[in-house]
C-alpha cells in the first residue's frame, strides 16, 4: 500500500544504520511463526482469515493481535519469539532495538506477568549469546484494557527488573477505549521510581485525553495523528520526541496517505522525530522500508537520513556511556560509507 520507494532508497536505507524505539513484540512476528504456532495450537479455523489477510483495518489488527495472543502462551514460545524478533530486526541492521511488550498474567497457562517478562528476557539473553550484535532493552507496556492494579503492577516489575534490561513503561492498546485517570498514578509512580515514559497518544482524535498526556510530560510520544491547532502548539512547544510510524498510521487509517502524514510538518518545524515500525509483521514492513518510504514521500536526502537515524541516539532510553558508544558506531560507518 504505501511500499513506493527506489529500490536505490531501499537499499541505501538497509545499509543504513538505524535504531528502533517502537516496536511492540507480538506484532513483529514473522507470518510463518503465527501460522506454524496457530497449527501447532489448533486454532479455531474461523479465526484463521485474520492471519491470511494482507491488509489489515484498526479493528482487524486488534483481532489479530487477539489470535497472536492465543498462540503465544506459553513461555518457551516467548523466548523464542523475542529472539527471533530481535534477529529479524539485527539483520535489517537495527543496531538499538527498544522494544515493548505487556507482561500477561494467564494463569490458566501458568503465567504471571514476572515469568512473562522473564521469558521475553531470556529471548534477549539468547540472541546475544548467540552472536546477535544489536543492543537491546525492554519497555513494559501497561495496556489500555487494564485497570489500576494491573497498571501498578506493571510498573512494580519493570523498576524490580531494571538491572535485567527494563528501562521504561509504555501505554498502549486500542485507542478507543479506557480513561487517562486508570493508569495515570501508576505512570506517575514509574516516574518516581526512576522508569522513562513514552506513551501512545492521539491515535484517534481524543483531545482531552491529549491534553492530559502533554500535561503529564511523558520522556517520548507515540503517534500525535490527531491533533487541533492547540494541542499541535503545546505539543510543539513541549519539545517531546515522537515516535512516527507510517505504515501503522496508513493501514489502520489514523492518516489517509503518506503525502498526508503529519511526518512532515513535525520534520520542518526541527520538531524531534524518530522513524519506527510499530508492528513490523502485523503491517509487513521493516525500518528500513519505513526509511525508504519517508525518502521517497518527503524527498529526504541521504543526509536527512544519517541525521534521523543518529539523533534517535538522543532519545534512546539508555545511558551516557551507551550513547556515546552508539555514537561513535554511527561516527565510524558514516565515515567508512564515503
Ligand atoms: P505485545 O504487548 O507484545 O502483546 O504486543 C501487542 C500489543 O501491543 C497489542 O495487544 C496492543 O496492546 C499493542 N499495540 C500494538 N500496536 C498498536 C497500535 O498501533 N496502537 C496501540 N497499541 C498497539
Ligand atoms: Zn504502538
Amino acid at each position: 500500500m504505501c511500499d513506493q520507494y527506489t529500490e536505490e532508497q531501499l537499499s541505501f536505507c538497509t545499509n543504513l544504520p538505524k535504531i528502533e524505539l517502537h516496536a511492540h513484540l507480538n506484532g513483529s512476528l514473522r507470518d510463518q511463526t503465527i501460522k506454524e504456532l496457530a497449527d501447532m495450537r489448533k486454532l479455531d479455523p474461523t479465526l484463521c482469515h485474520v492471519v491470511e489477510k494482507g491488509e489489515r483495518t484498526l479493528s482487524e489488527v486488534f483481532q489479530l493481535f487477539g489470535v497472536i495472543h492465543q498462540v503465544t502462551t506459553d513461555h518457551a514460545i516467548l523466548t523464542r519469539i523475542t529472539q527471533e524478533v530481535i534477529e529479524d530486526f539485527a539483520a535489517d541492521n537495527v543496531q538499538y532495538l527498544e522494544l515493548r511488550t505487556t507482561p500477561k498474567d494467564r494463569l490458566e497457562h501458568g503465567m504471571t506477568k514476572r515469568s512473562y517478562t522473564e521469558a521475553v528476557l531470556q529471548g534477549v539473553q539468547k540472541a546475544k549469546a548467540g552472536g546477535c550484535p544489536t543492543m537491546v532493552r525492554l519497555l513494559l507496556s501497561i495496556d489500555r484494557r487494564e485497570d489500576a492494579a494491573a497498571a501498578m503492577a506493571t510498573v512494580m516489575l519493570a523498576a524490580e527488573l531494571q538491572a535485567e534490561g527494563v528501562v521504561g513503561v509504555d501505554l498502549s492498546g486500542n485507542p478507543t477505549i479506557g480513561s487517562w485517570d486508570t493508569w495515570a498514578p501508576a505512570l506517575g509512580h514509574a516516574r518516581k521510581l526512576g522508569l522513562r515514559l513514552t506513551l501512545h497518544a492521539a491515535e484517534v482524535y481524543a483531545p482531552a485525553e491529549t491534553k492530559q498526556i502533554l500535561d503529564f510530560r511523558p520522556d517520548r510520544l507515540g503517534h500525535m495523528c490527531c491533533l487541533d491547532i492547540d494541542l499541535e502548539q503545546q505539543f510543539f512547544s513541549s519539545c517531546i520526541p515522537v515516535e512516527l510510524c507510517l505504515s501503522s498510521n496508513i493501514i489502520t487509517e489514523s492518516v489517509a496517505s503518506v503525502s498526508d502524514h503529519h511526518f512532515l510538518p513535525f520534520f520542518r518545524a526541527g520538531h524531534p522525530v524518530i522513524l519506527c515500525t510499530d508492528d513490523s509483521g502485523v503491517f509487513h514492513t521493516s525500518l528500513s522500508k519505513e526509511y525508504a518510504i519517508a525518502a521517497h514521500a518527503f524527498g529526504l536526502s541521504q543526509r536527512d537520513l544519517w541525521q534521523l537515524s543518529e539523533q534517535a541516539i538522543e532519545h534512546a532510553f539508555l545511558s551516557a556511556d551507551d550513547k556515546h558508544e552508539l555514537r561513535q558506531r554511527w561516527a565510524e560507518q558514516r565515515s567508512g560509507s564515503g
